[in-house]
């Protein structure tokens, strides 16, 4: 099997400077070593270029910070996802903070009549720049996706919806807006917040998921959050929240996606190495990858 690797060293979906480091943070801590005796051919393309703002923090068009940015970067990353997918290549994205997830699925969605989404993430990131606490991008990726935000962004690479409400999991949620809460109710998404995990366990919840997304999907991204884990697990990241996903949990949902082998592309967002204690996130990233690319069997 191909795979490529594509970083996003974007910052400007959200205020806290550092997380474009993250493509770096999770090269360093072994990716490459990690892939390497797995089933892969891997290839590392680097990374998307971003262009900077005039001024940070700038709220522009109807208060979304630094659109034009992350509408010229999400449309970049649109084209080489897209163009890995032609080639028969899996994509593995890089973050970035999750504004990225706009491009990404822009790019892979084409390629699926139900392209399906597990969300791995404290957060829904279904705001609109109306819901939106913050105006900050990385809190609107998935809503943009479902073809709900602002046109530049909902617009990326020629065509709205990429991805429909119905084909949508999202695991690990434990801080929703108002204004998401109503959308995953009106929209019917799939969601298994910490509430499912506690009562149910890792193991049904990813199973379910699983099957779920069988039934009604030709194709499955992962767009994993590192704030989805534990603040403990995972410190370096923007917006923490406590009482989040355990390491364990988070290697055995891994495990049983590999096993399960649906998933047909992945990005894994939100390392920012500035707030981290000696690269730690972004070594359980590598983790998470190895487990999820099938280090278990090795
Ligand atoms: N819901 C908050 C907002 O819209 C936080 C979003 C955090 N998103 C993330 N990808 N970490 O600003
Ligand atoms: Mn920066
Ligand atoms: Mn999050
Ligand atoms: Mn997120």
């Amino acid at each position: 099997k191909n795979m490529s690797i594509i970083g996003v060293p974007m910052d400007l979906g959200q205020s806290r400077r550092g997380v474009d480091m993250g493509p770096s943070a999770i090269r360093y801590a072994g990716l490459l070593e990690k892939l390497e005796g797995l089933d892969y051919n891997v290839d590392d393309l680097g990374d998307v270029p971003i262009s900077r703002p005039d001024s940070r923090h700038e709220r522009q068009d109807g208060d979304l910070r630094n659109l034009k940015q992350v509408a010229d970067a999400s449309l970049k990353l649109a084209e080489m996802v897209d163009q890995e997918v032609s080639d028969k290549r899996f994509p593995l994205v890089l973050g970035g903070d999750h504004s990225i997830a706009i491009g990404s699925l822009a790019g892979i969605s084409k390629h699926y009549e139900n392209l399906g989404v597990i969300w791995y993430d404290a957060h829904g990131d279904l705001n609109s720049a109306e819901t939106s606490p913050s105006g900050n991008i990385h809190g609107m990726p998935l809503a943009v996706s479902l073809g709900i935000g602002h046109e530049r962004l909902t617009n990326i690479h020629g065509y709205s919806p990429k991805i429909k409400p119905e084909n949508i999991v999202i695991i690990g949620a434990r801080s929703l807006d108002p204004g998401e809460k109503k959308l995953i109710k009106e929209r019917g998404i799939q969601v298994y917040s910490m509430h499912e995990v506690d009562r149910m366990g890792m193991t049904n919840v990813i199973s379910e998921a699983i099957e779920y997304l069988k039934e009604r999907t030709d194709g499955v991204h992962l767009s994993l959050d590192l704030d989805g884990l534990d603040p403990d697990e995972a410190p370096g990241v923007g917006t923490p929240v406590i009482g989040g996903l355990s390491y364990r949990e988070s290697h055995l949902a891994m495990e049983i996606l590999q096993e399960s082998a649906i998933l047909t592309s992945a990005e894994f967002v939100e390392v920012n190495p500035i707030l981290d204690e000696k690269n730690k996130t972004a070594t359980l990233a590598v983790g998470l990858i190895g487990s999820l690319f099938g280090e278990k069997l090795k």
